[in-house]
């Protein structure tokens, strides 16, 4: 069994998150499964309201005993006001997008809630730290979703090298291999988003789920042009006459908006008219496991890989 920081920290049976996932792990059901098997489930409250979290945070609690989180975007205009009933319900964890994380850390605080915001770079991460994040979520570019321009590889290690608080690493992980090298580059726990995409109980689209399935590493595309700020999508053949060859704005993010369109892609399977957002690690993925085995073997096998490769040095 590995047991890091994280895992005591959250409280988790594996130091394994389930980074949040809009619409998919906009359902309670997913998130307490998620729980269930021994990570942490994240809630992702793009499209609720206040009330609309609070009822789905007591829902979670009729599902699992187990710790899990919220996370939250800016974007969402009942922002303040879905932070405050997280630290009012004692949510385990806030999580919080690649984006200023700062009031979530401050009104967490003091409270039973514990803030760990996700970010894509070294500058993010040494301001959560000093803003006083108890942990950080850092993905490489891989990611899908929101991500940053520096790969896993190199920015685990930066950020290393800069704060001292637990980090997680992801952005492209989905083997076992992955998982087991991101121990070794130093993190104390694992983020995966696109993995738990493609499980049993995700609610993709079968259309979604078949073009996911198809991808190679080289079929996502990150652009700012999709929601105003730099995201990684599966670069579907709409997608790519859409967006591809449009001027990148170097991290200058211009707007942020979600597209009404952006849903149709994952959830109603329309990729003419939608997108879908996924990370690099698509490319590796060619089955869809529950997420209760999936879990389980993922950190099974980990231990495996890290047990054999300690063997190179005898
Ligand atoms: C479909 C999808 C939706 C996502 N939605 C969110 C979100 O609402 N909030 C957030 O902070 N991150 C979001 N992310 C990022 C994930 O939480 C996670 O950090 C990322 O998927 C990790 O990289 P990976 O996909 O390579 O495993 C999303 C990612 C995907 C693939």
């Amino acid at each position: 069994m590995i047991k890091t920081k994280v895992t005591e920290l959250l409280g988790t049976k594996y130091p394994l998150i389930q980074g949040a996932l809009g619409e998919v792990s906009e359902s309670v059901e997913f998130v307490a499964t998620v729980c269930n098997a021994g990570a942490l489930g994240v809630l992702a409250a793009v499209h609720l309201g206040a009330d609309g979290v609070k009822e789905d945070i007591h829902r979670i609690r009729d599902l699992t005993d187990k710790p899990f989180g919220v996370n939250i975007l800016p974007v969402n205009p009942y922002y303040d006001k879905i932070i405050d009933v997280c630290v009012e319900e004692n949510v385990p964890v806030i999580c919080h997008g690649r984006y200023n994380p700062v009031k979530t850390i401050i009104k967490a605080k003091g409270s039973k809630t514990l803030a760990i915001p996700s970010v894509g770079s070294v500058k993010h991460a040494i301001q959560a730290e000093q803003d006083g994040a108890d942990a950080i979520i850092v993905t490489g570019t891989e990611a899908g979703g929101h991500t940053g321009y520096v790969g896993t590889i190199v920015l685990i290690p930066a950020v290393l090298r800069k704060v001292k608080i637990p980090v997680i690493a992801g952005g492209g992980i989905v083997t076992p291999e992955q998982v087991a090298a991101m121990f070794v580059l130093g993190a104390e726990g694992v983020d995966m988003g696109t993995r738990f995409m493609m499980t049993k109980e995700s609610p993709l689209h079968p259309n979604a789920l078949k073009a996911l399935l198809d991808a190679t590493e080289e079929d996502t595309y990150a652009t700012v042009h999709a929601s105003g700020r730099h995201q990684r999508w599966l670069a579907t053949p709409a997608f790519r006459k859409r967006f591809v060859g449009l001027p990148d704005t170097k991290g200058k993010d211009h707007y942020w908006s979600f597209p009404p369109f952006a849903g149709k892609g994952a959830i109603e399977g329309d990729l003419e008219k939608g997108w879908v957002a996924t990370g690099q690690g698509i490319g590796l993925i060619n089955d869809i496991p529950s997420i209760k085995e999936m879990v389980e073997s993922i950190m099974t096998e980990t231990e495996k890989v890290l047990r054999e490769k300690a063997k190179l040095v005898a």
